[in-house]
């Protein structure tokens, strides 16, 4: 099943809020400061699209972005945001399914891997690596078990509440770092957040 986050979109950034103060923002506008002037930007999982408004805050203008959610409700939310003078094409779908130019200088995933098994975790990361450029930037916000223990107690509620209201497949986090890691790519920066519960990777493609 797709972890289509249709039924949480109306509440989500304020749950999200609720539970993670300011992190899940924080560690997406960290990573946001590396996407270069006039670039062209993949974004797979924006969720409610505020994501748009901090990078408009960046670029004003000159960046070609496509925007990817499976979520029509998010997508819906995502297109009443502020994007300046710069281009956005907005497209409902899974992400992996959506037959894309090559090229992108950019490609950014905000907690979209998390939601995935294995296989769709693959499918996914394969597609995106090979839409971006040679020397693109891969940002990556992700949740990681560092050791404390209640950043299993989290992750397992979180994994429960949205299997059942968003049905996402996820039941444990998938190894992303090692696809990272095989296909070739060095961190280039990354910082974590939330007790080191969030991290946030700025990745190289070679
Ligand atoms: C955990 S939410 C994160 C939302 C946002 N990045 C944020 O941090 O607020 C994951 C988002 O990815 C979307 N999503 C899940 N699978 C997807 C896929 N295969 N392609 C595109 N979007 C997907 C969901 O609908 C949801 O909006």
């Amino acid at each position: 099943m797709a972890a289509n986050y249709d039924n949480s979109a109306w509440f989500y950034d304020k749950l999200s809020r609720l539970v993670y103060g300011k992190a899940l923002v924080n560690a997406q506008v960290y990573l946001l400061r590396f996407v270069p002037a006039n670039s062209k930007i993949l974004i797979a999982g924006g969720g409610t699209g505020w994501i748009l408004d901090e990078l408009t805050k960046i670029h004003q203008s000159g960046l070609s972005i496509t925007y990817v959610e499976i979520s029509a409700n998010m997508l819906a939310l995502s297109q009443k945001r502020n994007t300046g003078n710069n281009e956005v094409v907005f497209v409902n779908n899974a992400v992996e399914n959506v037959k894309l130019a090559k090229g992108f200088d950019v490609v950014i995933t905000p907690f979209l891997f998390d939601n995935f098994l294995d296989e769709t975790v693959n499918k996914v990361f394969n597609h995106l690596h090979r839409l971006l450029k040679p020397s693109g930037l891969w940002l990556n916000a992700d949740f990681q078990l560092t050791g404390h223990w209640w950043q299993n107690v989290m992750l397992q509620s979180m994994f429960v509440f949205f299997r059942l209201l968003c049905g996402i497949e996820a039941s444990r986090l998938p190894a992303i770092e090692q696809r990272f890691d095989n296909a070739g790519y060095r961190v280039i920066e990354d910082k974590t957040f939330f007790g080191e519960f969030i991290v946030a990777r700025v990745y190289r493609r070679r």
